[in-house]
C-alpha cells in the first residue's frame, strides 16, 4: 500500500463556527474517540443512520463492507492510487455492476474508493456531509456517489469513475500522461462546471459548494467535467437571511474576499471561485503559486490589469493553446472572469448568467471577417506570436 498521509490545507482561518447549520450535532468533536472505535456504539450508529438531512438522503446509495472495498481495490495497493487529497487517498477498483461485490481489475465497474485518513477529526464532518449532499443530489455535472463504508473507524466513499481525473491535473501537471487540454474542451469544461454550479444554487433547497477548484473538477474520456467534494458543501441562505455565517473554509487563491474576511457565506462566493478556475483556463496558470515571484504569486491580483484590457488581455493566454481560440472568445470569456472577480459580491453575476454567457461565447461564429480581410482567429495568432513575452 502506498504511503498516505493527510496534507489538508483547507482551513484558511477559522472566525466562527456554523450557525444552526443541521451537521453540527454530529461533530467529531463530541464524539470520543473510543466510541467511534465501537461498531455498536452510538456513534457509529447515528454515523452510519445519517441522521441530519436525512430527507434528503438517497435510498439509493450502496452501504459497502471494507472488506468488500479492500478487494476491489486489491488491497489499497499502491498501484490503484488515484491521487491523494486533503481527506485521504483516492484508489480505482472494481466492482460488479449489479450485484456491487469486487471485481477483477478490468472486469465489472471501475469505481474510485477514498479512503479518509483517520488522523484528521474534520474529515469525519465532511464525510458526513458528502454523503448527504451527494447522496441526495443528481445532475450530469455532478459526480455520481454510489455509496459508503462506515464500518468500525472506517470511513471511505465510492464514486463513478472518471477516467481522465482532475482538471488541475490536466492544467498544470507536466508529463506525457497529461494531454493539454484544447481551448475547444477548456471552454467545454467551465460550462460543465458553470452547469453543475447552477444547478445546486437553484436548487430548491439552494446549496453553497465553497470549495470551487480545478482539483474538483473531474473529467470523463470525453472531457465532460463533473463536480466532486461536497465536504464542505452547505445549505444557502433561506428566508430573511442573506448569508450563512461559517468557519472561513476553502482553498487559498480560490475564496472570496469577503467570505475569507467574514465568514458569509453566500452563493456569490462559489462564483467569485468559478472566476479564479476560469482565468486558470485560460492562462494554464495556478490560483496561487509560491514558487512565483511575489508580485505574482496571487493569479487574480496579477492578471487584473490584463484582463480589463482588450489587447493585452491576449498576452496573459496558455501558450500551449495557441492558434486554437479567436480575439472575441478570449475577450469574452475574460469579461465573464472579470465580472464573476468583482470586488463586490452584490455585482457578481449568478451562475445562471455566467452559464448563459459562457454558451454564447462556444456557440458563437468565431470566423467572422475583421478590417484586415482576416479571419479573427487568424489575426489573433499572429498578435499572439509576436507579443506573447508575459510569461
Ligand atoms: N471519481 C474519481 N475518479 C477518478 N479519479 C478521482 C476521482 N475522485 C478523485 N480522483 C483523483 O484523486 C485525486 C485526489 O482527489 P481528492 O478530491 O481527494 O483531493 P483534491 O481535490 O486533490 O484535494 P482536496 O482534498 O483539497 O479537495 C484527484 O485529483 C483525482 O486525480
Ligand atoms: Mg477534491
Amino acid at each position: 500500500m502506498g504511503a498516505c498521509f493527510s496534507t489538508r490545507a483547507k482551513v484558511l482561518s477559522s472566525s466562527r463556527e456554523g450557525s444552526g447549520n443541521s451537521s453540527s450535532d454530529t461533530s467529531p468533536k463530541k464524539r470520543s474517540s473510543k466510541s467511534s472505535n465501537n461498531p455498536g456504539s452510538f456513534a457509529a450508529k447515528r454515523m452510519l443512520s445519517l441522521p441530519a438531512a436525512s430527507d434528503r438522503t438517497s435510498p439509493t446509495l450502496r452501504a459497502f463492507s471494507f472488506a468488500d472495498l479492500k478487494a476491489a481495490t486489491r488491497n489499497f495497493r499502491s498501484e490503484s492510487l488515484l491521487g491523494e487529497g486533503g481527506f485521504g487517498c483516492v484508489y480505482k477498483g472494481f466492482i460488479n455492476e449489479q450485484t456491487y461485490l469486487p471485481a477483477r481489475p478490468r472486469q465489472g465497474m471501475p469505481v474510485a474508493v477514498k479512503k479518509l485518513n483517520l488522523d484528521g477529526l474534520q474529515g469525519h464532518k465532511e464525510w458526513l456531509t458528502e454523503v448527504h449532499f451527494l447522496g441526495a443530489l443528481h445532475h450530469p455535472n455532478l459526480v455520481k456517489l454510489i455509496g459508503f463504508c462506515a464500518e468500525d473507524d472506517h470511513r471511505l466513499l465510492v464514486y463513478e469513475f472518471m477516467q481522465r481525473g482532475s482538471l488541475e491535473n490536466h492544467l498544470f501537471r507536466k508529463g506525457t500522461h497529461y494531454q493539454t487540454v484544447s481551448w475547444a474542451d477548456r471552454l467545454k469544461i467551465a460550462i460543465d462546471a458553470a452547469r453543475g454550479l447552477a444547478f445546486l444554487h437553484d436548487a430548491e433547497q439552494p446549496v453553497i459548494y465553497r470549495d470551487f477548484k480545478a482539483s474538483n473538477i473531474l473529467l470523463d474520456s470525453y472531457y465532460n467535467a463533473k463536480l466532486s467534494d461536497f465536504g464542505l458543501a452547505k445549505d444557502g441562505p433561506t428566508g430573511e437571511n442573506t448569508h450563512v455565517s461559517t468557519r472561513v473554509m476553502g482553498t487559498q487563491g480560490y475564496a472570496a474576499p469577503e467570505y475569507v474576511a467574514t465568514g458569509h457565506l453566500t452563493a456569490k462566493n462559489d462564483v467569485y471561485s468559478f472566476g479564479v478556475v476560469l482565468l486558470e483556463i485560460l492562462t494554464g496558470l495556478k490560483a496561487f503559486d509560491k514558487s512565483r515571484p511575489l508580485a505574482q504569486q496571487s493569479l487574480v491580483e496579477w492578471t487584473k490589469p490584463y484582463l480589463s484590457d482588450r489587447n493585452r488581455v491576449l498576452l496573459i493566454v496558455d501558450k500551449r493553446i495557441q492558434g486554437q481560440y479567436s480575439q472575441r472568445e478570449v475577450q469574452r470569456a475574460a469579461d465573464i472572469a472579470q465580472c464573476c472577480l468583482c470586488p463586490d459580491a452584490k455585482y457578481r453575476p449568478t451562475m445562471r448568467d455566467v452559464l448563459r454567457s459562457l454558451e454564447t461565447v462556444l456557440f458563437s461564429d468565431d470566423l467572422s471577417m475583421n478590417g484586415d480581410g482576416n479571419t479573427e482567429r487568424e489575426s489573433s495568432n499572429r498578435q499572439h506570436n509576436s507579443d506573447h513575452m508575459f510569461f
